[in-house]
């Protein structure tokens, strides 16, 4: 009659293989006696670091430069992202997206003073279209992109 289950070698064996990767693992796991602090502080350091601007951060950090050399949003994206929300239905009276009539008189004021406006807000058009981070090229853009958008 074939014997039940696994014969008893079959358990001694893998009884072995446990204790042994167990040994194995302990034996990791232990450090090496001639540890030093900086040795522990190298293996205990946090995955990210944290490096602020004007510290020397090993020059593996992009600069902070090159946020400010990012390529300038374009019209389109910044009408989309903080124009739109007013300009698109005409909200409070905003002068409509390509509504050629509504920006006539506006447009005769110059591009610079447009410029000037829309950075200082008027009446319940918020300074700088609510684009605190926009450049004054993007903010022209988005002007354009408003008042002349690309023929589709
Ligand atoms: C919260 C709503 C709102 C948002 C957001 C907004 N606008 Fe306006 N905008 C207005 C209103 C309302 C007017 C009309 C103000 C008036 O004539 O009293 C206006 C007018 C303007 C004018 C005409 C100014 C003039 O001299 O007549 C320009 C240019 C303009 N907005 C640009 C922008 C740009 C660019 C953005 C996005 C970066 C933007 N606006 C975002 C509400 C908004």
């Amino acid at each position: 009659m074939a014997s039940r289950g696994r014969s008893l070698p079959t358990y001694r064996s893998s009884i072995l293989a446990f204790l042994t990767v167990a040994a194995a693992g302990l034996a990791l796991a232990q450090a090496p006696a001639t540890d030093t602090v900086a040795d522990i502080e190298e293996r205990t350091r946090p995955f990210g670091q944290l490096c602020l601007k004007g510290q020397d951060c090993g020059g593996e950090i992009a600069p902070a430069a090159a946020v400010d050399n990012a390529a300038a949003r374009s019209g389109e994206e910044v009408y989309a992202a903080h124009c739109h929300i007013c300009h698109a239905t005409g909200l409070n009276d905003a002068p409509k997206f390509a509504d050629a009539e509504a920006w006539a008189p506006r447009l005769a004021q110059g591009a610079e003073e447009l410029l000037r406006i829309t950075k200082e807000g008027l009446n319940t058009m918020p300074p700088m279209g609510t684009c605190m981070s926009c450049t004054d090229a993007e903010l022209s853009s988005a002007i354009n992109y408003m008042t002349s958008p690309p023929e589709s």
